[in-house]
């Protein structure tokens, strides 16, 4: 069986760039037979960006619900918190220890961190960044490679920490024999990067996103908040980097896309447009909204989930590191 594996960080409500990005085509990459999925919320993450412990609390519970009421399949797939399987820390220290810090120098993540602060005149470019936020691709590294992954279904701005889990895997495997699987990021179909309400890219960040499960009422109103430019209705417009058309696109067949590019050119109303995405989203996303609210008032189901999920993680990741531990030279622990 192949074994796919994602994560998402648990750092506010998950929105619908992580639902077509990853969640959706991990969802859908679970009901094949011959793939053996672990999908995770990925706490220790969280600590990089957030350090407010009831946010990373409700965040853990409302992504563990959103899965579960998107119909993830907890028989099949291994269902966890991140923070469950301590293997992980242990082996993002042994990660560390040969992974070289040029390699981190280039991760984008702190790349722009760096250029925000050089923007501001006078900052060290290292202000407010921690080692935590420097090191963030190692232990998204061992995330992966502690199941040995082969698939991992992200959208596009994970891909350059997927590689560098390559390149990790690679030097580890030189120096102390093949262990580790070289891990490969899955796009889906129609993997554009969602924008969010205020045309840059959906993130939780940003706080322009637009929740998976938001209610009704409210999604119609956050829909009709995305930002379009001021052209009338009846002046032709362009699909290129348009936000209402990025989402559109990740909800509707190939068939509705291309006869939405044809009311583009004709011009299009954006109100009637906003109208349209809202039907769509809503369509695909109220059969679920029920069961997600069932969800968050029984956390304590949620709770047993993932302690079943922890246990079954560890079945394969306990005796794992005991390999790597003998591989690198420390002894088991007693
Ligand atoms: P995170 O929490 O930022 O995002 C979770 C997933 O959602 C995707 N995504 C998007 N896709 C399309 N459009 C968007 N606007 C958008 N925003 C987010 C992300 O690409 C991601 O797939 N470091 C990861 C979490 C992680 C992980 C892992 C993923 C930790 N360990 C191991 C895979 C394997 C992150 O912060 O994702």
């Amino acid at each position: 069986k192949s074994i796919v594996l994602t994560g998402i960080t648990t750092t506010g409500t998950p929105h619908l760039g992580n639902y077509a990005g990853a969640i959706r085509p991990a969802i859908q990459a679970s009901k094949n037979a011959n793939v053996r999925p672990f999908y995770f919320l990925a706490d220790y993450h969280a600590l990089i960006k957030c350090q407010e412990p009831a946010r990373v609390k409700q965040s853990s519970l409302e992504i563990a619900a959103s899965w579960l009421a998107l119909g993830l399949d907890t028989a099949n797939a291994v269902f966890y918190r991140q923070s469950d399987v301590p293997e992980i820390l242990e082996l993002t220290w042994m990660l560390t220890c040969v992974t070289a810090k040029g390699l981190m120098n280039r991760a984008h993540a702190y790349k722009a961190a760096v250029a925000e602060n050089e923007e501001t005149e006078g900052h060290d470019p290292d202000t407010g960044i921690t080692m935590g936020l420097f090191s963030y691709p190692i232990l998204m590294a061992a995330d992966i490679l502690l199941f040995n992954a082969q698939q991992v279904p992200v959208g596009k701005d994970q891909i350059q920490h997927i590689e560098m889990a390559r390149d990790i895997a690679s030097r580890f495997n030189h120096i102390y024999g093949e262990h580790f699987v070289l891990p490969e990021a899955v796009l889906a179909d129609n993997a554009a990067t969602l924008l969010g309400l205020d045309g840059r890219k959906m993130s939780k960040s940003y706080n322009n996103t637009i929740p998976i499960f938001e209610e009704e009422k409210k999604l119609r109103k956050l829909i009709n908040k995305i930002k379009t430019n001021s052209l009338e209705p009846g002046v032709p417009k362009e699909t290129e980097n348009c936000t209402l058309f990025g989402i559109y696109q990740a909800f509707a067949h190939p068939h509705e896309i291309e006869e939405i590019r044809n009311r583009y050119a004709e011009g299009i109303a954006w109100g009637e447009m906003k109208q349209i995405l809202f039907e769509k989203i809503n369509a695909e996303i109220a059969p679920a909204r029920d069961r997600y609210e069932a969800l968050l008032a029984s956390p304590g189901h949620i709770e047993q989930e993932l302690k079943d999920g922890a246990e079954k993680a560890r079945a394969i990741t306990v005796p794992f590191i005991k390999t790597l531990r003998e591989a690198v030279g420390i002894s088991p622990i007693f």
